[in-house]
């Protein structure tokens, strides 16, 4: 029997590891960009910066909110959000917004961003950003367990250009990945996992 070649095994590097706090996991597996997420309730909206999250199929998103944070209770109330990109020119005010209250302060007012009306929930989008998603609460039987909140997304607008963003990607310890090179596989793809 002819032993089977592992194509291009000799071309790739293996890495020496060491032993490393589980706790920080998210330094290497922090899903997607780092976005904003708004919301409504009673009069008040708020916004949260927002890291932990995931696409779940092509227009669901699963995010954890903390339930400390002001926005927790806005959101569950609501049962609506807006989930919106913001790109690397916004980074101080992804970073003011992620250290602050709305509690506290109006953070649309405080951060000089502007509020548009979304089409399909009553929670405002942030203009300033590269693209807003509107969102319904699709299950939230793990909100007071898991803090886990399931998004269907009833409206997406994105910007015209430029067609891939420069995002901010999340490592945890003040530490950011900015999104760059990209390179395309298309021919690579089997037609479903497009
Ligand atoms: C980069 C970054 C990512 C964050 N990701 C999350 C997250 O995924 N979930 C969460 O509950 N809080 C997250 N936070 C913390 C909240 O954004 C922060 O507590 C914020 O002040 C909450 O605002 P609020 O109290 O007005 O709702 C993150 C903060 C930063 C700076």
């Amino acid at each position: 029997m002819v032993a089977q070649q592992t194509l291009g095994a000799e071309h790739m590097k293996t890495f020496q590891k060491r032993g490393f706090p589980v706790d920080q996991t998210r330094r290497y597996l922090e899903p997607g960009p780092i976005v904003l997420v708004s919301s409504h309730w009673q009069g008040e909206s708020n916004i949260m910066t927002m890291g932990w999250h995931m696409m779940l199929e092509y227009d669901q998103i699963g995010c954890y909110i903390w339930d400390e944070n002001h926005s927790f209770d806005l959101i569950r109330k609501s049962k609506q959000c807006v989930i919106n990109l913001p790109t690397i020119d916004l980074i101080d005010t992804i970073v003011g917004i992620g250290n602050s209250s709305g509690a506290e302060i109006d953070k649309f007012v405080t951060f000089g961003l502007t509020q548009t009306a979304s089409d399909k929930v009553s929670v405002p989008m942030i203009k300033e950003c590269y693209a807003n998603f509107e969102c319904r609460l699709e299950d939230g039987s793990m909100i007071a367990r898991r803090g886990l909140f399931i998004w269907r997304v009833v409206k997406a607008h994105v910007a015209r250009t430029p067609q891939y963003p420069t995002t901010v990607h999340y490592r945890g310890h003040g530490i950011f990945m900015v999104s760059g090179r990209h390179i395309n596989l298309r021919r690579k793809f089997k037609p479903q996992n497009l």
